[in-house]
């Protein structure tokens, strides 16, 4: 899988999945540009990456949920690239929350998980068509399912959305040469649950109970997922679009 060339936006590259798939894709000689909010780490990413093939990363800082961060990450790409092959909505947040608690975890999941992939895909789909480029989504195994044990009513609602959207663009842009795809994991070791608001002693539950239940008796690690990225993002995937593919350790089968 050669991506030289190839200009590969990566949302949530300072972190987990996105870290990884960063890292794969400058492994494969692209120009990668990363995406996230935390400057520092987003900073130590590009250095790996820079370290692989020698090719330094483009970094924009962004909060997804707001609009013109979005703008600014395809502005700043096409200013000092000039193109974009392929884009990675990665970026997600992990919010909890009943349908006794309101709509505040319902608009702020969605503003990050959907509304800004909705709206970048959108920003971005001129340059893919000029390119006959494509997309991977990162959704999840909860688009299929309730994750009960995570009081994840608002998340599980932002990937089912977000597959629907992966399906309709592949449908409404395959005449232009551009493929949409979505990768859907299980439970994968990152900062996820963290970042979701598990103490501690809660994610080591987390992980036990998966470690004892999944198939596979293991959780996937972000280079797994990453490795499916790539491969759905190049050319040996030419045939593929509007695909959802899951990764998980066999937990949609519990
Ligand atoms: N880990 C799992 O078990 C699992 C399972 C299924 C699906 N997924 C999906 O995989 C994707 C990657 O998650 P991960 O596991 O790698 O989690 P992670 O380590 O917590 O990384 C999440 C990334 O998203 C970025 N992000 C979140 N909200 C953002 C916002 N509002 N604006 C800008 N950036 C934002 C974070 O940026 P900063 O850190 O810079 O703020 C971080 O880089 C997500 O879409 C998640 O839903 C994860």
């Amino acid at each position: 899988m050669d991506f030289k060339n190839k200009v590969v936006i990566i949302t949530g590259a300072s972190s987990g999945i996105g870290t990884a798939t960063a890292l794969m894709f400058a492994n494969q000689s692209a120009k990668v540009v990363l995406v996230g909010r935390n400057e520092k780490a987003l900073q130590d990413v590009a250095k790996k990456c820079e370290t692989s093939k020698g090719i330094k990363p483009l970094i924009v800082k962004a909060e997804l949920s707001v609009d013109d961060d979005l703008k600014n990450i395809i502005d700043q790409t096409i200013n000092v690239y000039g193109r974009i092959d392929v884009l990675v909505n990665n970026a997600g947040v992990g919010v909890q929350g009943s349908i006794r608690d309101g709509i505040e975890p319902y608009d702020r999941v969605m503003s990050t998980n959907v509304r800004a992939v909705y709206y970048l895909t959108s920003l971005a789909t001129p340059y893919l068509v000029k390119t006959k480029g494509n997309i991977v989504n990162v959704s999840s195994v909860a688009a299929f399912k309730p994750i009960r044990d995570m009081n994840f009513l608002p998340y599980c609602t932002s990937k089912a959305a977000l597959d629907q959207i992966t399906k309709c663009v592949a449908a409404e842009l395959g005449r232009d040469g551009v493929r949409v795809n979505s990768v859907n994991p299980g439970a994968t070791r990152t900062p996820f649950a963290q970042a979701a608001g598990l103490t501690l002693e809660q994610q080591n539950e987390l992980y036990k109970a998966r470690e004892q239940t999944l198939p596979l008796g293991k959780m996937a690690e972000s280079e797994d997922v990453a490795d499916l990225i790539l491969y759905l993002a190049s050319d040996r995937a030419k045939s593929i679009t509007g695909s959802i593919y899951v990764i998980d350790n066999g937990e949609i089968l519990l």
